[in-house]
């Protein structure tokens, strides 16, 4: 039977990061995956969570079967984070939430649902998008629309075409919008863009699916939340699709939420029943420790508190690195215009330089990008930015 599968090509990104442990020059530099790293290169556990860790250690009693929708205190938790303590949405029983094994459990949990209420809804994407959005989204039968995003040349989303495309798409069909930190281009919806973009969903009928996955790491965990929190207000529905990888640096532990927003809190309560099977029919039910770690980090006063600042931290970080990349190379005088890098949010934006260039920034200096020009900034620090900028003055020369 197996004879009968073909090799699958390895992950690009996988594949840079084998390349990178290869490579046995001391100055390399990986600013290819996409994980936060602190000023010494760690991605470290954060201490609030690690503090959650131990006292769990104690305090858990059972490891035994938690149910398709996880952490009900978790769940609870996540969607004040999500919309805020005192959201009308939730008082008003029209939001529901379940865990999901990770953001990608959360899309794909999200997508399968959508497509039992609506078969026929096509989903739109923007151009560029987490390359993962098309098999995670795409899996579920989706047929999958782009609009156009971010333009290359201007290195700014283009509100004009994705507007003018977004007038077009029909009564019914899925919109994804990044929450905030867009990946891969770091470049995001301004407060007015959002509520114009609810303005057209009104009036053509159409449903976000938000995807965020950064909420915190952009202008702060309420600033990034503008454009759910008054979807929500708005819209008689939406999907959200929320992870815990970034905010709580919980990766590997798998720690995610799918949320739903229906017209009213009866069909709320039929849409998260569906929800829950099609968790039982796909993994049965998600991972219980990032969650129960999360629900006692933020169910506890001091960790908290201690979390929002260990967050607050890594959104600074990345901040000044953006702020220090971008005046470094024009110091450096590469000829090339790099103030987008300052201006987008998050760890990632495009530097649009050459397949060439990005050749030999590999080849040559040991700096590892993918073929996209999509740079982590968190993995610039400042030992390394000194390097960097000079490595990239060579190959723009
Ligand atoms: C835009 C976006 N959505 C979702 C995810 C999925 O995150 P998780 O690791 O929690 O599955 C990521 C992870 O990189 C992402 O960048």
């Amino acid at each position: 039977m197996f004879e009968n599968l073909k090799p699958v090509a390895i992950d690009p990104i996988l594949g840079l990061m084998t390349a990178f442990k290869a490579d046995n020059r001391s100055e390399k530099i990986d600013l290819g995956v996409g994980v936060y790293q602190d000023d010494q290169g760690r991605t470290p556990v954060m201490a609030s969570v690690k503090e959650a860790e131990s006292r769990l250690m104690t305090l858990e009693t059972t490891k035994s079967y938690q149910g398709m929708a996880g952490d009900a205190d978790y769940n609870q938790r996540m969607l004040s984070l999500l919309f805020g303590e005192d959201h009308p949405i939730l008082a008003s029983g029209r939001v529901k939430s379940i865990q999901a094994p990770g953001g990608s459990g959360a899309l794909r949990v999200g997508a399968e649902v959508v497509r039992k209420a609506r078969p026929e809804s096509a989903l739109w994407v923007g151009v560029p998008t987490w390359p993962n959005h098309i098999p995670l989204l795409g899996s579920a039968g989706f047929d999958i629309k782009q609009y156009p995003y971010y333009d290359m040349a201007t290195r700014e989303i283009n509100i004009q075409a994705m507007m003018d495309t977004l007038r077009k798409v029909p009564a019914g069909d899925m919109v994804l919008l990044h929450g905030c930190c867009h990946n891969p281009t770091g470049a995001d919806l301004t407060n007015k863009q959002w509520d114009d973009i609810a303005d057209l969903a009104l009036e053509r009928g159409f449903i976000p699916f938000i995807d965020t996955a950064y909420q915190g790491l952009g202008d702060g965990l309420d600033e990034d939340a503008y454009g759910m929190r008054m979807m929500a207000n708005r819209l008689p529905e939406l999907v959200v699709a929320s992870s815990c990888s970034k905010n709580f640096g919980l990766y590997r532990e798998r720690t995610g939420s799918i949320t739903f927003v229906a017209a009213t809190s009866e069909r709320a309560e039929v849409v998260i029943s569906q929800a829950m099977s099609t968790a039982r029919s796909i993994y049965s039910m998600p991972p219980a420790h990032g969650a129960l770690l999360v629900s006692m980090v933020l169910g506890d006063q001091h960790l908290h508190q201690q979390w929002q600042a260990e967050l607050e931290e890594v959104r600074l970080r990345i901040s000044s690195m953006r702020s220090l990349l971008c005046d470094s190379l024009e110091n450096n005088a590469t000829g090339m215009d790099f103030s987008h890098i300052k201006r987008q949010k998050g760890m990632f934006s495009f530097l649009g330089i050459s397949t060439s260039q990005l050749e030999r920034l590999r080849s040559e200096f040991g700096i590892y990008i993918v073929s996209s020009t999509r740079v982590n900034l968190a993995g610039v620090n400042s030992n390394n930015i000194g390097y960097l900028s000079n490595s990239l003055r060579t190959v723009l020369e």
